[in-house]
């Protein structure tokens, strides 16, 4: 396959083309739905994911390599092996809720001392060996570029060694492995493009978590994507920490492929394959990406561009290397290319020296923007970080607090506004879930990635439906079904 062009792999990949496919998921219970291995070897893993969709996704590469090494998953952790958390740094909070995971997980290490336990990501990466001696129960450290050594680590560490491996690389990019797929509803996957950030905002632990950047090969992505749509899936995420940058050479051709142009590869391996990304940089975001999106009836009309504040002087502290203007003209290419298109965004409270003038800025470009939906934050100092070397964290945290609650407060008003606009409207719903309030109601998102709930009658999980919206909150949209939707036909 190496030897043609993307485009002909694409062509030669449609023929043998059968189509008929957040904050509160933290640590969840992951459904395993992969068989025993054939070379089981008598024992079993169990993984719990926090953090990005990215660390989500690294758990399925991380479950792929246990299971080529012959590990058995299991759900409940009681009857594992070997216990891993995939973890996060991104905020204080977030280790907060590691380190309190581990003092319950304490018990079970006491009932059965052969049981060892991992730590993996982010955190594993940010303190390294120090790990080990704050958390006593912890026996294998393992930083994200060091998975393919696990199986290694664990047969080191059954012998009663405590064991590190935090090596950063600048090429891993685990192109060549088949994540097994854990939050599995069958519907929608995640599929990495890339690793690592080189962009170094202020107030960021990421770079120094996730190393440098560098972007996967483009046909094993094309071909992980056509495989899921074998498998019945019906829409994929690509993510990246800055999606924008991603860049790959093929080495036989020289071709160089942008994120422009692969996502129009993914678009092409399916007219009925929903297309979605994430994460967008202001500074990157082109143009190309915004045309390329207007062609395909595929690529969902909905970017995640993450703004942190709306004043440039705090940009400009944060290192975002963008200002205000900037950010908006980005906004305004948007609505003129894509006019239906749904931004959401991240936002800071409260970064280093942010005055209430600064403060009033990001109000005032939220409701410029009036963002569809948007992660808001404290800002929370984290070690070794721009930020925390260069600038005093000197916004009080009552003062923080209360700028992130006006900022909390906007947004919901914006978001109902946003949905409110829907109401009247058909919206194609892909179906991904009962749900959660009742089990005669089915719910997924639209093409702008509002979730959508519907009577079930006689739909199912996978359909794309159409659904006339009656009512909305600033969470959710509710309608009925009019029909099957001809989406993509
Ligand atoms: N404090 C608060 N929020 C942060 N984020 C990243 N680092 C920090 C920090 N130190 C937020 C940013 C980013 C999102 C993933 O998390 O808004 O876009
Ligand atoms: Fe958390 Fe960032 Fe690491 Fe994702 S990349 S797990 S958000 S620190």
């Amino acid at each position: 396959m190496e030897n043609l062009t993307l485009s002909q792999v694409v062509d030669e990949l449609k023929i043998h083309h059968n189509e008929p496919l957040t904050e509160d998921r933290q640590g969840e219970t992951l459904v395993l739905d992969a068989a025993e291995p054939k070379n089981f070897n008598g024992r079993r893993f169990y993984i719990e994911s926090y953090g990005c969709q990215m660390n989500f996704n690294d758990s399925e590469i991380v479950a792929a390599i246990l299971q080529q090494d012959g590990f058995g998953m299991t759900r409940n952790y009681e009857e594992a092996d070997l216990i891993l958390l995939n973890t996060c740094s991104i905020r204080e909070k977030a280790e907060d809720t590691i380190r309190k995971r581990l003092r319950v997980l304490n018990n079970v290490k006491h009932q059965r001392k052969d049981v060892l336990v991992g730590v993996l990501g982010c955190m594993a990466e940010r303190l390294k060996t120090s790990l080990l001696e704050q958390e006593r129960i912890v026996d294998i450290v393992v930083g994200p570029d060091a998975y393919r050594d696990l199986p290694n680590l664990v047969a080191k560490s059954e012998e009663g060694q405590k064991m590190v491996n935090v090596l950063l690389s600048r090429e891993e990019t685990y192109g060549d492995i088949s994540p097994v797929r854990l939050d599995n509803n069958g519907v929608t996957a995640f599929v990495s493009i890339m690793r690592g950030c080189d962009n170094m905002c202020a107030f960021c632990v990421v770079p120094f978590t996730r190393g440098r950047e560098r972007s996967r090969n483009a046909y094993s992505i094309v071909a992980e994507v056509q495989d899921l749509v074998n498998k019945g899936y019906k829409e994929v995420t690509l993510l990246g920490q800055n999606v924008d940058s991603y860049k790959w050479e093929n080495p036989d051709t020289k071709e160089m492929v942008t994120f422009a142009g692969l996502l129009e590869l993914v678009a092409l391996v399916s007219p009925r394959l929903r297309v979605r990304f994430s994460t967008s940089h202001p500074k990157d975001m082109t143009d190309d990406v915004l045309h390329t999106m207007a062609r395909y009836d595929n690529i969902c009309k909905y970017i995640h561009l993450p703004v942190q504040s709306g004043s440039s002087a705090v940009l400009k502290a944060m290192n975002r290397t963008y200002d205000r203007e900037w950010y908006l003209d980005r906004v305004a290419a948007i609505r003129r290319i894509l006019p239906t298109c749904a931004i959401s965004t991240d936002i800071i409270a409260g970064f280093c020296g942010e005055t209430a003038e600064n403060h009033a800025e990001t109000l005032s470009i939220q409701d410029l923007v009036k963002y569809e939906m948007a992660y808001m934050f404290m800002y929370s100092e984290r070690p070794g970080t721009l930020a925390a070397r260069r600038y005093a964290d000197d916004v009080p945290t009552e003062v923080k607090n209360q700028r992130l609650q006006q900022i909390i407060a906007q947004q919901n008003e914006h978001s109902l506004i946003r949905n409110q606009q829907d109401l009247g409207k058909v919206v194609c719903v892909l179906v991904e879930k009962p749900s959660k309030r009742s089990n005669d109601d089915l719910c997924g998102r639209s093409d702008q990635n509002k979730m959508v709930i519907f009577p079930r009658e006689n739909y199912q999980i996978g359909d794309y439906v159409d659904v006339l919206v009656e009512h909305c909150t600033s969470a959710s949209l509710r309608g009925k079904a009019i029909g099957l939707s001809n989406f993509g036909q």
